[in-house]
């Protein structure tokens, strides 16, 4: 559904006696830096022409927005702070780009271990705010300027996934606007509830076609008193891989377990005009240990490091001080970055984690049937990989293809063609690999009822 340019300009007059004109933005250059994610270019949806950018303060003028929009039928967009690679929050269709910046209040609930975040605050924020009040907010989703809102949306994962999960484990309530302007409230600081169809984890990773997450109520954890960051490289991906399932059984549960290959993780470096820590080795394995003991922490490295080397691991290094930690976070979540310019499509797949190594082999076949380069890291713990298709591949057809066979060879194994961004603008064509007709159908229904007139985020698929 397209919407026509009268009712756009109608809707956005209206809106400016909503918000103020301030807040009601018509001209380009000032729209251009909200239309665009991450996602590489070569693959990059074209944003529409005839947008009208709109900066909420509050709940009560999101409501009053989608009122607005759903009475003349137009188009909303949701973007939060814009670090997508599916192309998620790109408006295709003319109509409306809802930032939800101004909305960035955090509060803590120290006694109940919960912040209570608006939607526009940044992930950036949220860590800060977690740790002035002695708490921690365990996984880290990407890219600090990401936004609460975005976060959930998209289920977002990332590094720190394996002790405690992604989003959707931390999310205890959202209050959200339907595209009919109604504000729903579901959940709470609730760490258990059964009252109803949980639509919350419905709207959790819904990525804003079902409604706009304007608040949210998050889990936080005790600060870990200890940290220590591992580096240990194999000179086999086998070796590698092979000892997470063991670190796993061991009873040992690290905030994360990443897989790099020293050269992509050198080039982060570089990029960052830094020095990899560990030029040693093909693989390396990158695993974050948190307690609050330190005897406690040092006996998990000791049970850590016996496995890597029983797996013949070349050496362990152990971070301990918060600074380098960072630093080794930082250059990990560079890696798509340093190499961003060279790429055509990153793509997530996940399998059940004990089969990364076949999926791995087989990528390896991939690359050599069609001679290409396909540069991988990941989220090892989760089963989570980062395939790139660079520009080498050469044809738009070639990319597909090669693409295709990567979905192919993560799904013979239990896998899934995205784990971690999500299906956005892009991935839509390739839902049918991995979801049924049924499945897809229901979802299609599940839009209809929330957004009958299909304002919110129209997707191709839905
Ligand atoms: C990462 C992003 C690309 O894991 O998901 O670095
Ligand atoms: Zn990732």
């Amino acid at each position: 559904m397209g919407c026509n340019y009268a009712a756009l300009s109608i809707v956005a007059g209206r809106l400016m006696e909503i918000l103020g004109r301030e807040w009601v933005i018509s001209e380009r250059d000032l729209i251009e830096g909200y239309l665009y994610d991450e996602t590489p270019e070569p693959i990059r949806p074209k944003p529409a022409e005839h947008l009208v950018l709109v900066k909420p303060g509050s709940t009560k003028e999101v409501s009053l927005i989608l009122r607005t929009a759903n009475e003349y039928k137009v188009p909303v967009f949701t973007v939060g702070g814009r670090t997508g690679l599916v192309g998620g929050c790109i408006p295709l269709k003319p109509g409306i780009v809802l930032s939800l910046e101004r909305m960035n209040k955090i509060e803590i609930d120290k006694m109940n271990l919960m912040a209570v975040a608006e939607a526009g605050a940044t992930l950036s924020d949220l860590i800060r705010a977690a740790e002035s009040a002695g708490l921690f907010f365990p996984p880290h989703p990407g890219d600090e300027g990401a936004q609460i809102g975005g976060l959930i949306a998209t289920n977002a994962g990332g590094v720190r996934a394996v002790k405690y999960g992604v989003m959707r484990n931390y999310v205890k309530g959202l209050e959200v606007v339907l595209p009919t302007g109604e504000i729903l409230n579901v959940g709470g600081k609730l760490l258990k509830n059964n009252t109803g169809y949980d639509l919350m984890q419905l709207f959790i990773g819904s990525e804003g076609t079902l409604c706009v997450i304007t608040k949210a109520v998050i889990k936080l954890f005790p600060k870990s008193r200890y940290m220590v960051t591992l580096i240990v490289p194999f000179n086999s991906r086998s070796d590698a891989l092979g000892a997470i399932p063991e670190i796993l059984k061991s009873g040992v549960i690290p905030l994360a377990i990443e897989y790099v290959q020293l050269r992509e993780i050198m080039r982060a470096a570089e990029h960052l005009g830094e020095r990899w820590l560990v030029e040693e080795g093909f693989a390396q394995l990158i695993i974050i240990i948190d307690g609050v003991r330190w005897e406690e922490v040092l006996s998990a490295c000791d049970e850590v490091s016996r496995i890597c080397e029983s797996h013949n691991a070349i050496n362990v290094l152990v971070a301990d001080s918060p600074r380098e930690q960072n630093r080794i976070l930082k250059i990990r979540s560079n890696m798509y970055t340093a190499i961003k310019h060279e790429v055509v499509d990153i793509l997530d797949v996940t399998v059940p984690p004990a089969h990364l190594g076949d999926l791995m082999d087989t990528i390896d076949k991939i690359a050599a049937k069609y001679n290409v380069n396909l540069p991988a890291y990941g989220h090892a713990g989760d089963g989570n990989l980062h395939v790139h298709i660079m520009r080498d591949a050469g044809s738009m057809d070639l990319v597909e293809e090669i693409r295709r066979e990567i979905y192919m060879a993560a799904i013979r194994l239990g896998g899934t063609i995205t784990g971690e961004h999500g299906v956005g603008n892009i991935r839509g064509k390739s839902l049918s690999l991995a979801l049924s007709e049924k499945h897809i159908e229901l979802m299609r229904s599940i839009k209809r009822i929330f957004d009958p007139n299909n304002i919110l985020n129209p997707r191709e698929y839905l």
